[in-house]
């Protein structure tokens, strides 16, 4: 059997942008996925993102219940998305999938911790202890697929950065590795869904960074806290979806930081967080510039946010274009 983490996208392959183009590949994928697999059992992480949901959708079509797909919450998902996925997966598509609601685990781990770098060590760490102890749940499987993507392997051989699929699973794991979008760039994937019947709104999703809600909640994460954070993002994406602006802007999200400061709530004095407000526009997130917000959208955000989020006083827009600041804040 060719191992296929050797296969590369071929000079000359032309960039898949319409349906039929995506069909083509479809079928070609199918095929050398069933080679590939055969009668075995194949396990995939499902983390509702845009490359793992098109990987999922291709092996539902290839090889049906012989994919488990393993989505675990962290709990520091956006609002609404592991619900997506189990509709999407299980209910729409049929997929095997298990669901592992492992939030309180991940927010335990994560109490108290401060630091940055401490915070994405603990939710990467814990990730792949319970995806390892899911895979280990079960029986008779032999592959692992991944939504490992051409950029994912060129700045890999280019020492940007350790490309993050590959592995990281405990020693007693050892799958044969399933990458049915290797050879694709992002837009490609993203026709390659559409194709396939993935919901718009995953297929065309900002980019979410793995450890989630979790580094738009400066410093030791609470409960409260995080749950600010989701609510607020949620009115912003509505808004910015009412507004036409979805799909425009490139990310948008929202930041409480762990500060309180005075306000007036019903003619009696408040003490909350503020919400701040990220939206920025960028190629390829290296740098970035702040989208030019309406100043009535603003204003409705404003509005919305302190009535509806609990534990909020404040609105505030972030001007800083990347570099200074970093897309993210932590
Ligand atoms: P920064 O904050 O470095 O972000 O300007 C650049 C882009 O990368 C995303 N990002 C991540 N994506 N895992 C990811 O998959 C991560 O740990 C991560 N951290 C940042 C960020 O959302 C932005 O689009």
């Amino acid at each position: 059997m060719a191992d296929v983490t050797q296969i590369r996208r071929p000079e000359r392959m032309e960039r898949i942008a319409t349906p039929a183009q995506a069909q083509a590949f479809i079928e070609e994928q199918i095929a050398a996925l069933r080679e590939q697999i055969g009668d075995k059992k194949v396990l995939l992480a499902l983390s509702g993102g845009v490359d793992s949901s098109v990987v999922a959708a291709l092996l539902i079509k290839a090889v049906g219940k012989q994919l488990v797909c393993v989505h675990v919450n962290h709990g520091l998902l956006r609002k609404g998305e592991p619900e997506q996925v189990i509709k999407v997966f299980r209910d729409q598509m049929d997929a095997n999938l298990v669901y592992v609601d492992a939030t309180d685990r991940f927010l335990d781990k994560l109490a108290g911790v401060t630091d940055p770098e401490q915070k994405r060590k603990i939710i990467g760490g814990e990730f792949i202890e319970v995806f390892a102890e899911e895979a280990r749940k079960l029986d008779g499987i032999e592959f692992l697929a991944q939504g490992t993507i051409w950029p994912d392997i060129l700045e890999s051989e280019a020492g940007v950065k350790a490309h993050h699929n590959a592995g990281g699973l405990p020693d007693d794991l050892k799958f044969e590795l399933v990458e049915p979008v290797r050879i694709l760039f992002k837009d490609e994937v993203r026709v390659v869904g559409k194709a396939l019947g993935l919901p718009a709104g995953m297929v065309y999703r900002q980019p979410f960074p793995g450890p989630g809600l979790g580094v738009r909640c400066p410093g030791a994460i609470t409960r409260d806290r995080l749950e600010a954070v989701r609510e607020s993002d949620a009115i912003l994406r509505e808004e910015f979806a009412s507004a036409g602006l979805e799909g425009k802007v490139w990310q948008y999200f929202t930041v409480v930081p762990d500060f309180k400061s005075t306000g007036v709530k019903d003619g009696k004095r408040s003490f909350e967080w503020p919400v701040i407000i990220r939206a920025i526009n960028t190629k390829d997130a290296m740098t970035a510039t702040v989208e030019n917000i309406p100043f009535e959208l603003m204003q409705k955000l404003t509005a919305r946010i302190t009535s509806e989020v609990e534990g909020v006083n404040r609105v505030l827009y972030d001007f800083t274009p990347k570099p200074c600041a970093t897309i993210e804040y932590e």
